[in-house]
């Protein structure tokens, strides 16, 4: 078993050498503070993405610089960038109420501009812009005095520094890529997260971005994460570490994240990777962009995000719901509407969401379940028929409806129960509580 063991430690720590880092291939073990963290977030079940920089003038989304601007041009953007509207506590009250419990912040974008006082470079909404003020600051300050926990979205990739080791994106913002320096922009990047680490509070969670950058290189690409990441865990032993390369979690990663598809769907062809045994976590859009699109107003409907966070936590993972605030400071109004009718929904429902765990049984055609110790709730989404057949091996005691607490008629079945409803449901979310016992 022994021998087992140590040849399946090798194996791994070999296969993190490949994805992660060649230099350096230990097998992390995360500590009790980083296992408290996972569990936090986990119960958290909702957060709330910001994709916000100087791309939002421009109202085309933040990849907005990959498709054909200079990157001295675009970056003059910065010296008109004043938001004017933007206020810190109108925007966290906002996502507070709407049952979110985290806010995952851009904190610098792959246009390489940063959302607070770096002093790694002066290309920074303090320096850069006639505004002047740190935005990250002003929503960590209002995070932390409305309780609600911070994440920063940091992109490893950088479409603008000369030094930043040009990959498979961003080949015509005119860089000169014979500059590239990999030692310093390592350096740049390390310096930058030792700030957000220290200068801004309690992070939850550091969320990287951009490693797919070089997944296509002849030589695979050495991006010193097991380092960086043991940074992190040094400058805040609870900040966990989630990174967006669509692939099986690395050594060192804290949380997996999946792209705009629940985990085990692949739609957006991001998601073929196999689900971790760590926290899940879908980041979606509201509409169909991640920054601000003037052209893009399509915005899912409520009950299509209601679903969407309902199906996802009977995935056993997180929802983190995109915003991408406007160039005048605030978040677009359809996005309000969602984020205020969401939180009337939670308001009733949150304890079928928070804390559970995913269903034990796969989704079907009506819906799929999330379970509280005894309490199995089954979320009928888009039933058929008035029959629900509900797979569950779990000894059932009771059913009930979860929001008046009326009896609910079932029948023991092979393989489960079966729920005979009076009258076909017309709710976003039809939730029946079954009292089990395994
Ligand atoms: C992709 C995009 C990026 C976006 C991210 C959010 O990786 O490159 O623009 O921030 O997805 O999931």
């Amino acid at each position: 078993m022994k021998k087992f063991l140590l040849i399946s430690a090798l194996a791994l720590s070999l296969l993190s050498g490949i994805n992660g880092s060649a230099s350096d291939a230990k097998v992390y073990i995360p500590s009790e503070e980083i296992k408290k963290a996972q569990k936090e977030f986990s119960d958290n079940r909702f957060g709330i993405f910001l994709h916000w920089g100087i791309y939002s003038m421009m109202g085309q989304g933040e990849w907005y610089l990959n498709y054909g601007p200079n990157a001295e041009e675009y970056a003059k953007a910065a010296s008109g960038f004043y938001p004017s509207k933007f206020n810190a506590h109108d925007w966290v009250k906002a996502i507070k109420d709407s049952g979110a419990k985290y806010i995952c912040l851009t904190s610098r974008h792959h246009d390489g501009f940063s959302m607070w006082d770096t002093d790694q470079s002066d290309y920074n909404i303090v320096d850069a812009t006639p505004f002047g003020r740190d935005i990250l600051k002003e929503i960590a300050d209002e995070c932390k005095a409305q309780g609600i926990k911070l994440h920063l979205y940091y992109s490893h990739l950088d479409w603008t520094r000369p030094d930043y080791p040009q990959g498979r994106t961003g080949h015509d913002t005119g860089r000169d890529a014979s500059k590239a320096d990999w030692d310093s922009y390592y350096n740049f990047m390390n310096g930058q997260l030792t700030e957000l680490l220290t200068r801004y509070g309690d992070i939850g969670a550091i969320w990287f971005d951009g490693w797919w950058d070089h997944d296509e290189d002849a030589t695979p690409f050495d991006w010193h994460l097991p380092e960086q990441y043991a940074l992190i865990h040094k400058l805040q032993p609870s900040c966990l570490v989630g990174n967006n390369h669509h692939q099986a979690p690395f050594e060192g990663e804290d949380i997996q994240i999946f792209e705009r598809d629940i985990p085990g769907q692949n739609t957006a062809g991001y998601s073929g990777q196999e689900i971790s045994r760590l926290p899940l976590e879908t980041c979606q859009t509201m509409n169909g962009m991640w920054g601000y699109k003037i052209m893009d107003q399509d915005y899912k409907d409520t009950t299509t995000l209601i679903r969407y966070l309902v199906n996802t936590a009977g995935m056993g993972a997180n929802l983190l719901l995109n915003i991408g605030p406007q160039p005048n400071g605030e978040l677009p109004a359809t996005a309000l509407e969602r984020l205020q009718e969401m939180g009337e929904w939670m308001k009733k429902y949150g304890e079928t969401i928070y804390a559970t765990e995913g269903s034990e049984f796969p989704a079907q055609s009506w819906g799929t379940s999330t379970r509280k110790g005894d309490r199995l709730f089954v979320h009928i989404l888009t039933p058929e028929s008035k029959h629900i057949f509900v797979p569950t091996t779990s000894t059932v005691k009771g059913a009930k409806e979860y929001a008046s607490g009326k009896k609910v008629k079932y029948t023991k079945v092979s393989d489960g129960v079966m729920l005979e409803l009076d009258q076909m449901p017309e709710e976003i979310d039809y939730v029946v509580e079954l009292q089990v016992k395994d």
